[in-house]
C-alpha cells in the first residue's frame, strides 16, 4: 500500500482542530520514525514523508530517505495518492476533503471534540482510525498511544518541575549543611501519574501520591511512595469496568479536599493528572489551598487541557500567584520530549499496521477485529462510531 507520513509541525494554523495535541502550538512529534519506515520499505509497501516531518523530533529528511521513503514537497501534494495516511494529529478537515475516496487517515484524532472532522473524513469517503479509541485490552497494549505518550508526560512533568524549583530534590548532606528532600504529591494515578510517582523517587524526593480508584494503592506502595486517600464505601466502588475513574459525589469531593488542604500545606511540588473519561477535569486544588503552600513550591497541571485540576492554571503559561507559587499549564507534554514521543507513537502504529493490511500488503481494515471496529470513526462515508452518534 502508499503510505504516506503527514507533516504535523507543518499543519497551517488555525485548521488544526481545537483541543487535541496541538492545541496552543507546536506538534514537534512525527508518526513514523527512519526506523519504521525501513520496516514497512521492507514489508513492500510505498512510504512518502512529507519534507519536514520529523525535523522537530530530530529525524531529519534524509534518514528517511535513506530508510526507503521518498520525500514529497507539502501535505497538500501528498496526501492525494495516499492509501493510508500515518499522521500525530490527524491533520484538518481541509486536508482530508482532498484525499481519495476509500483511504484511510490514523492519529490521535480526539473525536468527541472534533465531531466536524469525522463528518469531513465520512464526506470524503475517508475512513479515520482514532488510535485514541483503541480499546484498552491485552492484544492492543502494544498499540496504545494514550499510554506510551501519558507516560512520557508522567516523567517530563517531574523534570521540568525540578527545572523550575529553586531547591534540590533529594536529601544532601554536605560540609556547607544539610539539604531535606523536597516533598512531591502526585494526584491521580493512572499511566502519567505512576511514571510521575517513578521519576520523583528516582530523584531522592519524599513522595505521596491519591487516586480514587482502589487498585492505585497497591501500585503506589509497590513503587515507594505513600498513598493518601479518603478510602470510604464510595472510594471502594469507584472504578468502572474499563478501569477508569467514576464521577465522584459532591460529599466525598468535600472529604478529598479537606484532606488534600492539610497535606498540600507541607508540599513543595504537586502534579495533579485527575482524569475522568468524557467529563471536565475534577478541581482538586484550591486558590485557598495555594496559599498555603511555602514561596517556590511549584504546581504542575497535566490536565490543563481538559479544564484542569489546579484552580489559577492557565494553558499554555506559568502563573505564579502572589505568594510565589508556581502553577505550570504548558500544553502538549509528549511534544517536549519529541523524539522518545515519535519513537513510542512510530512503534504504535507499526503494531496497529497489520489490522488494516491485507495478506498481498494492499490496504484493506479487517472489520472483523475488534480493534478496528473500536477505533474506526468512518466507514463507506457515514460516520459509524457509536461515541459520535
Ligand atoms: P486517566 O488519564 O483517565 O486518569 C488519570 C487518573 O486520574 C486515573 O488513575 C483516575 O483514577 C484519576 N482520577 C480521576 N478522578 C480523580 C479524583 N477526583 N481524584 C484523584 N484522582 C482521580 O487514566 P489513564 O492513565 O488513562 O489510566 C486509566 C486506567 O486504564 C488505569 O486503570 C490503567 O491501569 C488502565 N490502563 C489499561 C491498559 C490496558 O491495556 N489494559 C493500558 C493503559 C491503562
Amino acid at each position: 500500500m502508499k503510505l504516506i507520513v503527514l507533516n504535523d509541525v507543518a499543519l497551517e494554523k488555525g485548521s488544526a482542530k481545537k483541543g487535541t495535541a496541538d492545541t496552543g502550538g507546536a506538534e514537534a512529534r512525527v508518526a513514523a520514525t527512519p526506523d519504521t519506515v525501513a520496516g514497512y520499505v521492507k514489508a513492500g509497501h510505498s512510504v512518502t514523508v512529507v519534507k519536514g516531518a520529523g525535523a522537530k523530533a530530530d529525524f531529519a529528511d534524509p534518514l528517511y530517505k535513506d530508510a526507503g521513503a521518498d520525500i514529497a514537497a507539502t501535505n497538500a501534494t501528498a496526501v492525494k495518492s495516499a492509501d493510508l495516511v500515518l499522521s500525530v494529529t490527524g491533520g484538518t478537515e481541509k486536508l482530508v476533503a482532498t484525499m481519495k475516496n476509500g483511504a484511510g487517515i490514523t492519529g490521535i484524532l480526539s473525536p468527541t471534540d472534533n465531531p466536524k472532522y469525522a463528518a469531513a473524513c465520512a464526506k470524503a469517503g475517508v475512513t479515520a482510525f482514532a488510535l485514541d479509541y483503541i480499546p484498552r485490552i491485552s492484544r492492543a497494549q502494544a498499540m496504545d498511544v494514550l499510554s506510551s505518550q501519558s507516560n512520557l508526560s508522567g516523567y517530563r512533568s517531574v523534570v521540568e518541575a525540578g527545572g523550575i524549583y529553586g531547591r534540590a530534590f533529594p536529601m544532601m548532606m554536605t560540609a556547607a549543611g544539610t539539604i531535606a528532600p523536597a516533598k512531591i504529591f502526585i494526584m491521580g494515578v493512572g499511566v502519567a501519574g505512576l511514571q510521575a510517582i517513578a521519576t520523583a523517587r528516582r530523584l531522592g524526593a519524599v513522595t505521596t501520591a491519591t487516586d480514587v480508584r482502589p487498585a492505585t494503592k497497591e501500585q503506589v506502595a509497590s513503587l515507594g511512595a505513600k498513598f493518601i486517600a479518603v478510602e470510604n464505601e464510595e472510594f471502594k466502588a469507584a472504578e468502572t469496568a474499563g478501569g477508569y475513574a467514576k464521577q465522584m459525589s459532591a460529599e466525598y469531593q468535600a472529604l478529598q479536599a479537606e484532606l488534600t488542604a492539610t497535606h498540600i500545606a507541607k508540599q513543595d511540588i504537586v502534579i495533579t493528572t485527575a482524569l475522568i473519561p468524557g467529563r471536565k477535569a475534577p478541581v482538586l486544588v484550591t486558590k485557598s489551598m495555594l496559599d498555603t503552600m511555602r514561596p517556590g513550591s511549584v504546581l504542575i497541571d497535566l490536565a490543563v487541557e481538559r479544564g484542569g485540576n489546579i484552580e489559577g492554571a492557565k494553558p499554555g503559561e506559568i502563573v505564579t500567584t502572589a505568594n510565589g507559587v508556581h502553577i505550570v499549564g504548558h500544553l502538549n507534554w509528549p511534544s517536549r520530549m519529541a523524539a522518545d514521543a515519535s519513537n513510542m507513537f512510530a512503534r504504535n502504529i507499526k503494531n496497529f499496521l497489520p489490522l488494516v493490511t491485507a495478506e498481498d500488503g494492499a490496504y484493506a481494515p479487517d472489520w472483523e477485529d475488534e480493534i478496528i471496529q473500536g477505533c474506526a470513526l468512518t466507514r463507506d462515508g457515514e460516520v459509524v462510531h457509536e461515541r459520535l452518534k
